[in-house]
């Protein structure tokens, strides 16, 4: 339960010989906050928190992580419940609603974005202008940017009509795009979506049936993939969604601001980790490394070698769901008769680690991006399309998180302030005066 406001600390900042006595907010779980707003008009001080490691951009209700325990709950609810009880739009409606949907308003729902599903043929040229190399996460971004361009009626960020209408369109047309993304590279025929089609199931036919055959893989197959959409979901102010935050206070519509949040995902120390797990993995096996050699490396810092898929900036234990992905991903396999060596090194990789000082020390445990790449690579996709994969299920957490964001009436646009270590003033000299 929240702590009484009278529980929490008092806090006063003493600077030279005067004290500023700053309130304090507080959290219904975690950490309570102080306000430092009047901070630099009080003192003339900024606050300096490279990273952000101890510094909140915001209140918020959508996700809570305790990175001890290693809890994650969405509205409360623990991901453990979520991810082996509910699906993926319901899991959406949940995040941006902040309860769970009846019956009615699910189906509802449902039906709404298997009517988007849809592209147009004049979208469906985006796809044959991107180069066939392009890496999908800059194609996955372009095509975002452009639904700004193709539904023009749900732009107004101040519309609650016009960003009801662009979170149906963004979720209903995610699978969409990526399923093109992938089969453009594959050099294959764009699929439409089949209405009243399982979101899921549309989704990974679009993407694997071969013209002239049916698609057809056992629910384990499917399961598994809402599962993996469930878990990524949202993740409180993590790197991308913050993007998403700040592009939208500036007002910039939805579609403007996902596209940075999946400019931000791509980052290989975010959700573009996936894809470089799999990258390492396949680098140790092909080399014939150990990994407790290769664990050698990792702790040379001057290597620059990081194990990719271990650390996090909260969980300082166990990531909940890299437990989930973990426990799924043998029974995947096993169901999709797919054996993986990888599968195999990513344990003796976890286990080296775990029982090393160094990891013990800095508290590094695998995270989500640990063991998701197995589990894609054996339903067929590359080891690229997994960062997009990332971005499909992260999609209503960065809808919910900015949606909150354009109606919180605290709200201002984010413009952080500097500590300037620059030149002081020197005057211009013309070029034929300089050395
Ligand atoms: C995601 O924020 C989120 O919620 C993100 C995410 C989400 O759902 O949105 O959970 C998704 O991005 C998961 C993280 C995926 N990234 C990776 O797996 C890349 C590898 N991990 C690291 O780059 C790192 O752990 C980060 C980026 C995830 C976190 O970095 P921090 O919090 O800034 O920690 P740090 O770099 O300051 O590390 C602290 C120490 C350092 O050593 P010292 O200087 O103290 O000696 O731990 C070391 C680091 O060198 N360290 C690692 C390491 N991660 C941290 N050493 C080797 N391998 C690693 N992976």
């Amino acid at each position: 339960m929240a702590k009484a406001k009278q529980d929490l600390p008092r806090v006063r900042l003493e600077v030279d010989d005067k004290a500023l006595e700053l309130a304090t907010i507080p959290a219904t779980q975690g950490n309570h906050g102080v306000v430092v707003t009047p901070l630099m008009s009080q003192t003339g001080l900024v606050a300096l928190d490279p990273g952000f490691l101890n510094t909140a951009a915001c209140t918020s209700e959508i996700t809570f992580i305790d990175g001890d325990q290693g809890i994650l709950r969405y509205r409360g609810y623990p991901i453990e419940q979520l991810a082996t009880q509910s699906s993926f739009l319901e899991v959406a409606l949940l995040l941006m609603k902040g309860e769970l949907p009846n019956a009615h308003d699910l189906e509802a729902f449902e039906t709404r974005i298997d009517k988007h599903m849809y592209l147009s043929d004049d979208f469906r040229q985006i796809f044959s202008v991107m180069p066939r190399r392009a890496h999908p996460m800059a194609t996955l971004g372009a095509a975002i940017n452009m639904m700004a361009g193709f539904y023009p009626e749900s732009l107004d960020p101040l519309d609650p009509a016009a960003v009801n209408l662009a979170t149906v369109l963004m979720l209903a047309k995610m699978p969409t795009v990526i399923s093109y993304i992938y089969r453009r590279a594959q050099g294959n025929a764009l699929l439409y979506p089949r209405p009243g089609q399982n979101y899921v199931e549309n989704f990974a036919r679009m993407t694997f049936q071969l013209p002239g055959e049916k698609f057809e893989v056992p629910d384990v197959f499917y399961r598994a993939l809402d599962t993996l959409l469930i878990l990524h979901a949202d993740h409180e102010q993590n790197c991308s969604t913050s993007s998403v935050r700040m592009i939208g206070s500036a007002q910039a519509n939805l579609y403007m601001s996902v596209s940075g949040g999946v400019s931000a995902l791509s980052g290989p120390l975010h959700g573009g980790a996936n894809e470089a797990v799999l990258n390492m993995l396949s680098y140790i096996r092909d080399n014939e490394i150990s990994p407790k050699d290769f664990m050698t490396q990792v702790k040379d810092k001057r290597s620059g070698v990081k194990l990719m898929g271990f650390g996090h900036r909260v969980y300082k234990s166990y990531d909940p769901r890299a437990a989930i992905v973990k426990e799924q991903a043998d029974a995947v396999l096993d169901a999709l008769g797919v054996k993986d060596e990888l599968l195999d090194i990513a344990h003796e990789v976890e286990q080296v680690a775990l029982s090393d000082d160094y990891f013990i020390e800095r508290r590094l445990y695998p995270n989500v991006d640990f063991y998701t790449g197995i589990i894609y690579r054996a339903m067929g996709f590359p080891a690229s399309m997994f960062t997009p994969l990332f971005a499909l299920g992260r999609l209503p957490g960065w809808i919910a998180q900015w949606r909150e964001m354009i109606v919180d009436p605290s709200g201002k646009i984010g413009r952080p302030r500097q500590i300037y270590v620059g030149e002081p003033h020197r005057d211009y000299v013309p070029v034929e005066k300089r050395p």
